[in-house]
């Protein structure tokens, strides 16, 4: 999960977002694989890959993350409260939210100094909004507005969290706890 490597020691497509998944922490890693490990097991055969020229792709895959995969650990912001900083691990780590919502450089690893700045969707179907001054420019009235936002979606009007894979986003966040909507969304308000 944060090296992106498979149980054939095969260097995985970044489709499977490790490269945000490399900022979590280790302890947080091995409660979703104790999760997982307690689910049923399921008769599914996988499907094929659909990826053209897979080995080869692959093995492009090592050079990429040599140049590509920024394996740097989330750190707290001691100047910023806890709740921020819970926001920030949340959406740097394990919501990937950067995979979407931040450009690609040249080598198509997510372009930090325009981070959150938004850009062509991975799917190719539209644009991902910039998240960057959400209340400078009206899109939620302040943190408390966006947290009803991801609570409640297109149930309550909220219109601008729906397509591009953003409504099955919108409604994972929501079964959060409280405090945990809350955080993310006191973080990204804090984007300026
Ligand atoms: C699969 C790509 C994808 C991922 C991953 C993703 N988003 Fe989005 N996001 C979108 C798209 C596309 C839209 C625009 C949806 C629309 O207009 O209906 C959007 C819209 C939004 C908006 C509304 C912006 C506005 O202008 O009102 C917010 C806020 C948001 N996303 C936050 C997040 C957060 C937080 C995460 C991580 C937990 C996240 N997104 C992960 C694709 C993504």
């Amino acid at each position: 999960m944060q090296k992106g490597i498979g149980i054939n020691n095969e260097h995985l497509i970044p489709a499977f977002p490790y490269t945000s998944y490399a900022k979590m922490r280790v302890e947080d890693v091995l409660d979703i694989k104790a999760y997982l490990a307690t689910l049923p097991p399921v008769k599914n055969p996988a499907k094929a890959d659909e990826v053209f020229a897979l080995p080869v792709v692959r093995r492009g895959l090592g050079l990429w993350k040599y140049v590509g995969l920024d394996e740097g650990k989330w750190v707290p912001d001691p100047s910023q409260s806890e709740s921020w900083n819970r926001g920030s691990y949340l959406v740097n780590g394990p919501g990937h939210c950067q995979e979407c919502h931040t450009p690609r450089s040249i080598f198509m690893s997510t372009d930090d100094s325009q981070a959150f700045r938004g850009g062509a969707h991975p799917e190719g179907e539209g644009k991902v909004p910039s998240l960057v001054d959400l209340v400078g420019r009206e899109r939620y009235k302040d943190a408390k507005d966006l947290m009803s936002a991801f609570q409640f979606g297109e149930m309550m009007g909220y219109d601008r969290m729906s397509s591009g894979g953003m409504g099955n986003v919108q409604q994972n966040i929501s079964k959060l706890p409280e405090s945990d909507i809350l955080a993310i969304a006191e973080y990204l308000v804090s984007l300026k």
